[in-house]
């Protein structure tokens, strides 16, 4: 829900004054050549390539590495198996094997019993995803060393890896380390350049040069070659630049929430790891479609469209005084279904 700054605005302005924008179809885009190089040395990757947003990101890694009848392993939460709309069998004829994490973390135990063995009875298990942070899980962390753990098991079975990595950069701030640590080993990795960091739009996909050149055709199919997509590049590069560091404050501010919501009776509250709190309202007499619907009335925007489960998120938008009123809010609220 986050807006662009005034920086990513006026980057817009500058690079169409300085006439940097051009035909990225054609790979003629001077904007999202520098961002794309840039995301992929910060990522550690070869090469890196603009996508519409995270969903096609994520589409795109996993048609690239795969081939009709494989099947891919994902944690049963997760954004590739849940909220893609079924994207991965749709569009790519893959058959999505979900397994259930730890905190959202696949562990290796887990995927070496989901491969399947060499036999014509069985579709090739040809890619596992990891989710970090993992969001339905509550914005929760895997570390380099879970990463490499992961990455030799599928490795050692010839699987290649895939990270949605849509908030990569709040792992990374969350562990104090470069967000390039938490992909070494992996084969390829989507980020999201809204979100935390604010720009209006976009996603970058990285990888091998290889890899990177098969997602260039993978994209196209999917209908997101897109024109000057610099006018989507020059908010991109603010993001990777200047917005990463503040996301210890929506962490912070996550932490602030997480303490006030414990204070309200009626209400399961998870610890935050990052910038999401999921509270649970198996307490009340109110279900989360309604309790949102109460908050939004309130001026307050939560994300709960069924069951009892709600998430909030923390963001540049949403400082430690909106969280003492979001809290304010939810108590008030859960006063009337007690
Ligand atoms: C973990 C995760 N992956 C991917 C996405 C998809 O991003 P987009 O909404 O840009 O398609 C989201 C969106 O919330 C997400 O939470």
């Amino acid at each position: 829900m986050t807006k662009p700054t005034d920086e990513m605005i006026e980057a817009i302005v500058q690079a169409h004054r300085r006439d940097r924008f051009g035909d990225d179809v054609i790979g003629e885009d001077e904007v999202v050549n520098e961002l794309q190089e840039k995301a992929a040395r910060l990522l550690g990757k070869e090469a890196a390539l603009l996508v519409t947003s995270g969903t096609q990101g994520n589409v795109v890694s996993l048609l690239a590495h795969t081939r009709r009848g494989d099947e891919v392993v994902v944690e049963e939460r997760s954004h590739t198996f849940l909220f893609e709309a079924g994207a991965m069998s749709s569009l790519g004829g893959l058959f999505p094997k979900p397994v259930p994490g730890v905190r959202g973390y696949i562990t290796p135990e887990t995927l070496e019993a989901a491969i399947n063995i060499d036999d014509p009875h069985y579709a090739h298990t040809a890619l596992v995803v990891l989710e970090n942070t993992h969001n339905y899980a509550g914005g929760t962390v895997t570390t380099p060393e879970q990463v490499r753990a992961l990455a030799t098991v599928a490795h050692e079975h010839g699987l290649k890896v895939h990270c949605d990595g849509a908030r990569l950069f709040n792992a990374a701030v969350a562990l104090d380390t470069p967000a390039e640590r938490l992909v070494r080993d992996v084969d390829s990795v989507m980020i999201c350049l809204s979100k935390g960091l604010s720009a209006p739009v976009g996603s970058i996909v990285a990888g091998t040069e290889e890899f990177i050149h098969h997602a260039h055709r993978v994209r196209k199919r999917l209908g997101g070659g897109m024109r000057q997509a610099g006018i989507i590049a020059a908010p991109g590069l603010i993001a990777l630049e200047k917005m990463v560091a503040r996301l210890r404050e929506d962490h912070e501010n996550a932490r602030r929430l997480y303490r006030r919501l414990t204070e309200i009776p009626g209400l399961t509250v998870e610890e935050p790891e990052t910038n999401i709190v999921f509270i649970g309202l198996e307490g009340s007499r109110i279900d989360a479609p309604r309790f949102s619907e109460e908050l939004r009335k309130r001026g307050v925007l939560v994300y709960g469209k069924h069951g009892t489960r709600v998430r909030f998120v923390l963001h540049r938008m949403v400082t430690a005084e909106d969280v003492d009123v979001a809290a304010d809010a939810v108590a008030d609220v859960l006063r009337q279904y007690r």
